[in-house]
């Protein structure tokens, strides 16, 4: 994935040499920008089974900053944020292996270093047995729980780092 850049980025930011589960590197550019989940809307994508995108609808490319071409054929972790814990997407992966859906909050990186909050929903596509790949949905979150699960996923995010 491309390193942030500066001149994409709307606000004051703060660096992160990021390292993802597969070891690849990227260098992150966060604000505390919030961009609030649209009502009454749902962010759509689908995965292969490789896990990389081959579907996203409007409001995705509109809440992410991406365009759908920059979108299409990357793996989810492009939007992942620092704030969320690492736990988190172990819980999703370990439970859409096994074929079945995962629900959970997830603060999400904007392409111009702001964030977004939803509520998701993995549900894998499974063929013969097989995970062939997943569709997420992503619903407008709980306020109230949102408020909570800062505080909650920093702990955890900070727990992760000890170890
Ligand atoms: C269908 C599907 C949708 C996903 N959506 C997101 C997402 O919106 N944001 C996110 O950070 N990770 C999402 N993930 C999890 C990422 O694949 C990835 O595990 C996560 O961003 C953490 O990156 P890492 O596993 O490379 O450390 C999704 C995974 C699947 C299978």
């Amino acid at each position: 994935m491309r390193d942030m850049r500066p001149e994409d980025v709307r606000g004051e930011w703060r660096e992160y040499h990021w390292t993802y589960f597969d070891g690849t590197t990227r260098r992150l550019l966060v604000t505390d920008v919030e961009t609030r989940f649209p009502t009454g809307e749902l962010i759509v994508s689908q995965t292969d089974a490789a896990g990389l995108i081959t579907m996203c609808n409007e409001a995705f490319v509109h809440m992410s900053g991406f365009s759908r071409s920059e979108m299409l054929g990357a793996p989810h972790s492009i939007l992942r944020h620092p704030d969320m814990p690492k736990a988190a997407f172990a819980d999703l992966w370990n439970t859409v292996v096994m074929g079945r859906r995962w629900s959970g909050y997830v603060k999400n990186l904007r392409r111009d270093g702001g964030y977004y909050w939803v509520y998701a929903t993995v549900i894998p596509k499974i063929v013969d047995g097989l995970v062939v790949g997943h569709t997420s949905v992503r619903r407008e979150p709980s306020r109230d729980k949102v408020e909570e699960l800062i505080d909650v996923y920093a702990t955890m995010c900070a727990e992760e780092g000890l170890t």
